[in-house]
């Protein structure tokens, strides 16, 4: 099992169609206090925690991690893409995997970004990381992330009870590699 934080990071920006990839920045933390803040965000994660409370501990350049990608969409972030290896005490199927997160601001949704954004930090990881299955959870109520969840190829391992919901943990098995 390779580490994620074993990645030089930041990478060099990743550039999809509409949109860019990069690591999170000084200029990013006004976007990151709306993204954490929004109650629409966090509907089915549990609520957002206060805005007070989150201007106060926001470090200057907020989550620079390996794995913590900002998408940018002409210069402005957009939302974030989260790859971390899934927390062992959750589900016994997807520990030690890497888990794929995703949080738009709400005026991004409806346009695609976020399956181009996460297709391409797949692939991504795929280059850094070759072999590595891809887990996700989200709660079955949560219709626009179960939508992007199976275009990105993720399809059911199971269905669980957890934080007073019905979650669904898909996975993402390994690329193949294509033969010499
Ligand atoms: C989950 C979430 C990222 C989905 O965002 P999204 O914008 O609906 O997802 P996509 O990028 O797949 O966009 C899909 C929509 O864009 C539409 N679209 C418009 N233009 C498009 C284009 N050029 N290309 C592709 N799709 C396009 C699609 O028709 C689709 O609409 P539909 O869902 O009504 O069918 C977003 O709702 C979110 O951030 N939620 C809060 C955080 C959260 O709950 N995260 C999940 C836990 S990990």
């Amino acid at each position: 099992m390779s580490d994620l934080g074993s990645i030089a990071w930041p990478p060099a920006p990743i550039e999809t169609a509409r949109l860019v990839l990069r690591g999170s920045a000084a200029q990013d933390r006004a976007a990151f206090v709306e993204l954490l803040a929004s109650p629409e965000v966090h509907t089915y994660l549990g609520g957002p925690r206060p805005r007070d409370r989150i201007e106060r501990e926001l470090p200057v350049v907020p989550e620079r991690w390996p794995g913590s990608f900002v998408v940018d969409l002409d210069g402005a972030m957009i939302g974030q893409i989260l790859l971390r290896r899934a927390p062992e005490h959750l589900r016994p199927a997807a520990a030690g995997s890497v888990d794929l997160g995703y949080l738009f601001l709400p005026r991004a949704w409806g346009h695609g970004y976020a399956a181009e954004a996460c297709a391409a930090a797949l692939d991504w990881l795929d280059d850094v990381l070759p072999g590595e299955p891809v887990v996700l959870t989200t709660q079955t109520a949560n219709s626009g992330s179960m939508r992007l969840a199976a275009k990105l190829g993720f399809t059911e391992v199971e269905r669980f009870r957890a934080w007073d919901a019905e979650q669904w943990l898909g996975l993402r098995p390994p690329a193949t590699p294509l033969p010499a």
